[in-house]
């Protein structure tokens, strides 16, 4: 994506020092742009931690580039076959609900323990670690396409009226190395000439709405309007939201969709309003081998201090101030799974599925076993 002239993705390798990979750095957006250099295993644990790199495919991507630099540290003492394993587990249990994370570290893994060409190992991380971005941003390629579709059909229906869209946290370019997978469809339908509305839920606790899909939509110049979390139900019953389209951080097989906490509520509103809820899902955040969302997929939990505090700019500082007594006992948790059933479609990287086994299995007969 463009920032100014310059052309920007969520992660990369710093070319003029191999050694650095460099990111956007999630947790200053949108007050301030800055970027960030990761150096080490730690240096990326510490990152997808505390969410200066966020959203699934991205934090793939860097602990993908997490292996890379853990080949960088082997000396002519390091067990190879136990050092890049450690890092590995290391990586994976960051998060524990997006499976990209997974994906991606094993990817890379899989890759090494393969690699009989004469590549070091270093190369043959880093080589596996750029494969990751240029597939998630093909994926989200493919999703904008296949987006459009569905955005063009609910044009046609709307006399020349904008075309409402309602998405939750953020899945865009940042989320996603470039492009987005619930905005390529978005940006591509803009592009065409298609007019089109987002609104953005402010996504507590953490207002990634607020404060990254704000800042990429006004970027990129599509119209939006901020809204607070609770707004979506009120705003569909007045028949003010067209489509809804969120993003997954892991999918089952049988399409039950983990994404960022509040997007269950939101697909119960559209399907009583009947309203067409999409979830666009790279086939990279779908874990083949679980069924059941609701017993299967881990939930995580975040500080409490999320919930508590709320962080934005004052006085040119990003600061975090309290919104609740001192002594509050507050959770925070991470994601919800939406049900299969409340979903009108997944849009994935090979087209648009139902959210059946039955479906997925026939667009990824490949990943089944
Ligand atoms: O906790 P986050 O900000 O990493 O959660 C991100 C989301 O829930 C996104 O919707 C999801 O990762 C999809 S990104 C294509």
């Amino acid at each position: 994506m463009k920032i100014g002239n310059k052309n920007y993705q969520s992660i990369w390798l710093d070319e003029s020092d191999p050694s650095v990979i460099r990111v956007i750095d999630q947790q200053k957006l949108p007050f301030f742009f800055e970027t960030k250099e990761l150096r080490s295993v730690d240096d990326i644990y510490n990152a997808i931690d505390d969410m200066t790199v966020r959203g699934a495919p991205s934090i793939g991507a860097a602990g993908a580039f997490g292996i890379y630099l853990a080949t960088l540290e082997i000396n002519s003492l390091t067990n190879i076959r136990e050092h890049l394993s450690n890092a590995a587990r290391y990586l994976i249990k960051c998060r524990p609900t997006a499976v990209n994370l997974f994906w991606a570290v094993n990817y890379v893994m899989k890759k090494l323990d393969r690699n009989t060409s004469s590549l070091s190992l270093s190369e043959a991380a880093l080589n596996a670690a750029l494969e990751i971005c240029e597939i998630e941003k093909e994926s989200c390629r493919q999703i904008g396409n296949h987006g459009l579709t569905i955005i063009e059909k609910i044009s046609k229906t709307k006399n020349g009226e904008p075309v409402n869209i309602l998405t939750h946290c953020n899945a865009g370019w940042l989320a996603c190395i470039d492009y987005g997978t619930v905005t390529a469809p978005i940006y591509f339908a803009h592009d065409k000439g298609i007019k089109v509305h987002v609104w953005v839920d402010e996504t507590r606790p953490r207002n990634q709405g607020a404060k990254l899909t704000a800042w990429e939509l006004g970027q990129y110049g599509v119209p939006y309007t901020l809204i607070a979390d609770n707004s979506g139900g009120h705003l569909m019953q007045q028949k003010m939201v067209d489509i809804v389209i969120v993003g997954s951080d892991r999918t089952t097989r049988s399409g039950d969709v983990a994404n960022k906490i509040g997007t269950y509520l939101k697909a119960l509103a559209a399907y009583d309003n009947n309203i067409p809820f999409y979830c666009a899902v790279p086939s990279s955040s779908i874990d083949f081998s679980i069924t059941d969302g609701m017993k299967e997929i881990i939930v995580e939990k975040r500080d409490p201090v999320e919930v508590t505090n709320m962080t934005g700019v004052a006085e040119g500082k990003i600061q975090s101030v309290l919104i609740c007594p001192e002594d509050t006992v507050a959770v925070n948790y991470g994601f919800d799974i939406t049900p299969a059933r409340l979903i009108t479609g997944l849009i994935t990287e090979k087209g648009i599925s139902k959210a059946t086994e039955k479906d997925i299995r026939k667009m990824f007969s490949d990943k089944f076993k």
